[in-house]
């Protein structure tokens, strides 16, 4: 399995054996980690692989994932620092689920040993582990939105493009809140997010993150399809105004 396929099979995983991973797997892990590049030369990012006796204390409630391994992304605090940090883990994320582990993205994680360095701050954590039960789930089964209601298509598009739009459609989000819209054309896909103003500033960090993982999706799907997909900010999109959705990045074909 690849990390195109993985997208197609891929759920949250809350349920591990706790057995700790072989070393060399998680070396693997974090090899492919380390050579993922980042959104923009700007940002740098951290991780760190924390056991569960590296944790605070595990809060009882259904945001919390009790499993034997956690990565954790720090990242410095440059523009779109949160976006790339989704399109940096979904990527791992996706890498795990193609070696037949499960993970499963957790919000708020409280570490001991809070920082890795100054000016780093600590973004997102990925869960992961053998799973307890089954650890891919057939794509129809997903919660998602239809395609009709997170995507106007400006003009006929390519089936490879159609493609892209469902990877981009299944990806995950915190509370599923899938707040990805996109406008497409055939050589372009403008990518917004949806505005909640009743959870303005609780969902506005996290929107960031759902927003990388979706842009991972598009892109990791573009190269399956051997389109050359590049992600790139319109000065004269985001400058529009625009009622209910940010934009937030767009992504070109040639
Ligand atoms: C940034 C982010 C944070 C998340 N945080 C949590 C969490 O703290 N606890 C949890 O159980 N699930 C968490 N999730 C998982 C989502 O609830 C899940 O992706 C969504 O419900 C869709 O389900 P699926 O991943 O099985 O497709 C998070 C997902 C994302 C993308």
């Amino acid at each position: 399995m690849n990390l195109y396929e993985a997208i197609f099979a891929r759920k949250s995983v809350r349920k591990y054996s706790m057995d700790k991973i072989d070393q060399k797997v998680l070396d693997h892990i974090a090899n492919f980690a380390e050579s993922i590049p980042m959104l923009s030369d700007d940002i740098k990012v951290k991780y760190k692989m924390v056991e569960l006796a590296g944790l605070k204390r595990l809060q009882p409630g259904i945001l919390t994932v009790k499993a034997p391994h956690y990565l954790v992304l720090y990242s410095t605090r440059e523009s779109d620092y949160q976006l790339n940090a989704g399109y940096v883990m979904e990527q791992i994320a996706l890498y795990i689920t193609a070696r037949g582990l499960g993970c499963c993205y957790i919000a708020n994680l409280n570490l001991k040993n809070e920082t890795v360095a100054e000016d780093y701050e600590q973004v997102i954590t990925l869960a992961f582990g053998e799973a307890e039960n089954e650890v891919y789930r057939q794509n129809e089964k997903a919660r998602r939105l239809a395609i009709k209601d997170i995507a106007v298509f400006k003009e006929e598009v390519d089936k490879n493009v159609r493609t892209m739009i469902s990877a981009a459609r299944l990806s995950p989000s915190v509370l599923n809140s899938q707040p990805w819209r996109m406008v497409v054309y055939n050589n372009r896909i403008h990518l917004f997010s949806t505005r909640n103003i009743l959870m303005k500033n609780v969902m506005k960090e996290t929107r960031l993150i759902d927003m990388g993982i979706c842009l991972s999706h598009l892109l990791i799907a573009a190269e399956e399809m051997w389109l050359d997909a590049r992600p790139v900010y319109m000065n004269n999109i985001s400058s529009q105004n625009l009622k209910k959705n940010d934009y937030i990045i767009s992504v070109k074909m040639s």
